[in-house]
């Protein structure tokens, strides 16, 4: 059915102004003033409320297989919370394990999101070893329409890889014009932190930040950088955490590296301190890699984000649910399930505490948490922008809504909810996925058979 939404104030990085969008198979056909609409068609009135591009969430975990157990979500359930959230396109990372073959994870993560995602999804592939079979596929991948790959410098013995591997991981993406995402820790220097912390008989989730602290990041993004420079390889760091790996990535970038930088909406908001809250394990609900860090890195991210020297913003979502999984590292902090589930909330923290504080500007709001992903990771100009020919993703925004964050009416399939009773400004009040409606009045009313895998083109060569 066509969609007209009428008299929004459109906002994407470089243009803000009111006008009428009209959407027809799937993509956005004509912007103007009093557009017409043939009959049968479904009228948004976005009088008062902004209307943005789908936001983007570049680094989603919904099939994770990881510390001995999974991640929550799947498909139903996480796409659900990211439209409700507004978020209209989710990228998630394939992470097999060492002994898994790329192509058949390429395919059973596929599998897991392909009739049941109500929104649009791609992934990054996740390089766990590097060897002359595992090559082989990846090309094969590359050519499938995954323009991005995925590597861990930490979890050793885990999805990490080793520095030669890191080298041709690199070498392969520079020459098929990928870009590498990049998880950056030193692994060895965390091993051996841990061991020593527990030996020690220091087993609480506060020991976490301590076995991973912002010089083992720093070290391990300057790593990175050396590799990149190598090969002339095109980055993007992870979940970037603290002044000291963003000074490593923006030193390399200076030099001439070509590294762009996401953070992750948790790391603004809050610190390490809810990690160390030693009653009832509360601390374990807020274990993740790299850790909650000390409250004066917030300012130095939120600066980042609104100067555009970190490009994205995105969630790094990893739901476990706490009493019978984070709860697994009772007596050993290394054994909880790393992650924070964030899908759903992301844009309304986002909004409220960077738009309506002024501490971000709308065009750098959409530009950070929509359109920089879709330009780095080969989506642009199909999603993150609001342009006759682009799909109809879009969010009418109502910047004056008023309401709380709660396990008890979230979609996430995760038994807490990170935000806890935090009050919010703002929310969807409409959300599309390609022209069709799939939330109204904050609520979902999708269509488990609308997602589609989009297939993107390799272009950092
Ligand atoms: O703690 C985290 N970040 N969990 C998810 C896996 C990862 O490292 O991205
Ligand atoms: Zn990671
Ligand atoms: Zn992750």
């Amino acid at each position: 059915m066509p969609l007209l939404i009428r008299n929004g104030e459109i906002v994407t990085p470089d243009q803000r102004y009111i006008a009428d969008i009209f959407c027809e198979n799937e993509t956005i056909t004509r912007i103007g003033k009093n557009l017409d609409a043939p009959p049968g068609s479904e009228i948004i009135d976005a009088a008062g409320k902004f209307v943005f591009p789908g936001f983007i969430d570049p680094h989603t975990h919904i099939y994770l297989p990881f510390m001995g157990t999974f991640a929550k979500d799947d498909y139903t359930t996480a796409s659900e919370a990211a439209l409700v959230g507004g978020t209209t396109t989710i990228i998630e990372m394939i992470c097999p394990s060492r002994a898994d073959e790329p192509l058949q994870a390429f395919e059973l993560w596929k599998s897991r999101a392909q009739g049941k995602s109500a929104c649009d999804f791609t992934f990054h592939m996740g390089v766990t070893r590097y060897d002359a079979a595992a090559e082989a596929q990846l090309r094969e991948i590359v050519k499938a329409g995954v323009a991005s790959f995925k590597i861990f410098l930490a979890y050793k013995g885990a999805f990490g890889i080793d520095d030669d591997e890191l080298w041709h991981t690199l070498k392969l993406a520079k020459s098929l014009g990928v870009i590498t995402t990049a998880h950056c820790e030193n692994a060895s220097a965390i091993a051996q932190r841990q061991a020593e912390l527990l030996a020690a008989g220091k087993t609480e989730p506060s020991y976490h930040h301590e076995s991973r602290p912002p010089r083992i990041e720093a070290e391990g993004t300057h790593h990175l950088m050396t590799f990149a420079e190598m090969h002339d390889a095109h980055v993007y760091v992870v979940h970037l955490s603290c002044e000291e790996a963003l000074q490593a990535a923006l030193a390399a970038r200076l030099r001439g590296v070509h590294v762009w930088v996401e953070t992750l909406i948790q790391y603004l908001l809050i610190d390490k301190t809810w990690a160390e809250r030693e009653e009832g394990f509360e601390g374990a609900k807020y274990v993740m890699s790299p850790p909650l860090r000390d409250k004066k890195n917030q300012k130095i991210l939120w600066d980042g984000l609104a100067s555009g020297l970190i490009s994205t913003l995105a969630t790094d979502h990893a739901p476990f649910d706490f009493a019978t999984q984070k709860s697994m590292g009772k007596g050993d902090f290394t054994k909880i399930p790393n992650g924070i589930p964030a899908i759903e909330d992301r844009v309304n923290l986002y909004y409220t505490h960077g738009v309506a504080t002024g501490r971000i500007s709308l065009h750098q709001f959409v530009d950070t948490a929509s359109t920089q992903a879709a330009k780095l990771f080969g989506l642009f100009p199909r999603k993150g922008t609001i342009a006759p020919g682009s799909d109809a993703d879009l969010v009418v925004y109502d910047p004056k809504y008023k309401g709380k964050l709660s396990v008890k009416t979230q979609r996430q399939n995760v038994d807490y909810n990170a935000f806890e009773g935090w009050e919010i400004t703002g929310r969807p009040a409409a959300v599309t996925v390609r022209g069709q409606v799939a939330v109204r009045d904050g609520k979902f009313v999708g269509d488990h058979q609308r997602g589609r895998f989009l297939k993107r083109e390799a272009t950092h060569f």
